[in-house]
């Protein structure tokens, strides 16, 4: 564990940076934070370090990596062309958490790194540890989320070592992440940009830069194939199994009441607001309502809290779906395999 409290003199050098570096350009996995999740980074040019990343996490090889870039130049290496629609976005929300899918340059990224597609996912991470890891490095990274497939992606360095301890070279400890869920994925590689899975750039914030965007046919729908080959696959899991109450606390009460009284233990995943009116086994808050940007910065980290307590079933209230809700509520589906119960 390198941890590094705060960069606040960009001129200066980080030892801890410095030897986690020395770590990717040896072809080893390195685990960093960025303004979402922490990523399981490696030199995306090297197939063998990029087999690591997918060895660390259990992941499927045909679900490709985000590259992680520190300049547009890093950029222009590994895309075959960047469209002006694609140059307005970068220029309006990079750094940031935004992920363009290009059409890729060829050999410029390992195939491993893009399953084999004719198209590379590429972002700028708007952290200071994470840019200066990539500039120390002089590489382009492959990093995905730096957790074991299947489970809540990791907001602090202890989620990330929970995971993947041993099988990782380190991972840099920043403090827990700011936005809290993954970046949206916006293939840019056709006509009309289409979002492949939602995240913290909201369709609002994207339409007002460049005019239409369209959301891929089954975006977190499970039964639909997706573009976006990760969002087919059961993801940000607790334990126990979760269901979504789309309804008022009553309801959501009232099926906590029957799951009790046939004998299981019930967790309750709630917001400040909620969280006095309901009575089961462990009721956990996530956020405010009136912020739904503080229930994405804390969603994985309760996910995980629920573990913890070894309770039988998780009842989650259900999300607004606009702005960042729609992260959320797309990443609940998930974690619940696509149990919405509502009245
Ligand atoms: O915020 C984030 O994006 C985090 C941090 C670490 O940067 N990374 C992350 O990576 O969430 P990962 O691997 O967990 O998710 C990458 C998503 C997957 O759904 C994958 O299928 C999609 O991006 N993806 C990657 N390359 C693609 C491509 N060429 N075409 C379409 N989808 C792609
Ligand atoms: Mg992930």
């Amino acid at each position: 564990v390198w941890t590094v409290d705060n960069i606040v003199d960009k001129q200066q050098i980080y030892p801890q940076i410095q030897e986690a570096a020395e770590w990717l350009r040896a072809g080893e996995v390195v685990a960093f934070p960025t303004e979402t999740v922490y990523g399981l980074g490696a030199d995306a040019a090297n197939t063998a370090a990029v087999g690591k990343i997918f060895a660390a996490k259990g992941r499927p090889s045909d679900n490709p990596l985000i590259v992680h870039v520190a300049n547009v130049a890093q950029v222009e290496a590994i895309a075959a062309a960047i469209p002006p629609m694609a140059k307005t976005l970068m220029e309006r929300f990079w750094p940031g958490p935004l992920t363009l899918v290009l059409p890729k340059r060829a050999k410029a990224v390992s195939e491993r790194v893009t399953a084999g597609l004719p198209t590379v996912a590429v972002r700028m991470p708007d952290h200071p540890l994470a840019l200066a890891l990539i500039e120390a490095s002089g590489l382009a990274l492959a990093a995905p989320s730096a957790n074991r497939s299947g489970k809540p992606s990791p907001t602090t360095a202890a989620h990330v070592l929970a995971d993947l301890n041993g099988r990782i070279a380190g991972v840099i400890d920043g403090g827990p992440t700011g936005i809290g869920v993954e970046s949206t994925v916006l293939d840019c590689s056709g006509e009309v940009p289409t979002i492949l899975r939602p995240g913290g750039v909201t369709k609002e914030a994207l339409s007002e830069a460049v005019g239409r965007v369209e959301e891929a046919v089954g975006m977190g729908d499970e039964q639909t194939a997706p573009k976006a080959p990760g969002m087919k696959y059961t993801h940000y899991a607790p334990k126990a199994p979760l269901s979504i109450v789309s309804g008022p606390p009553s309801l959501l009460q009232q099926l906590v009441d029957e799951s009790r009284a046939g004998g299981k233990t019930v967790g309750v995943l709630t917001t400040e607001e909620n969280k006095s009116r309901y009575a089961a086994d462990v009721v956990l808050a996530c956020g405010t309502r009136r912020e739904l940007e503080t229930v994405a910065h804390r969603l994985y980290d309760t996910l995980r809290r629920f573990d913890e307590t070894g309770v039988d079933l998780i009842y989650s209230e259900a999300f607004p779906e606009e702005g960042i809700g729609v992260a959320i509520m797309n990443r609940l589906k998930k974690a619940a395999g696509g149990r919405v119960i509502r009245e």
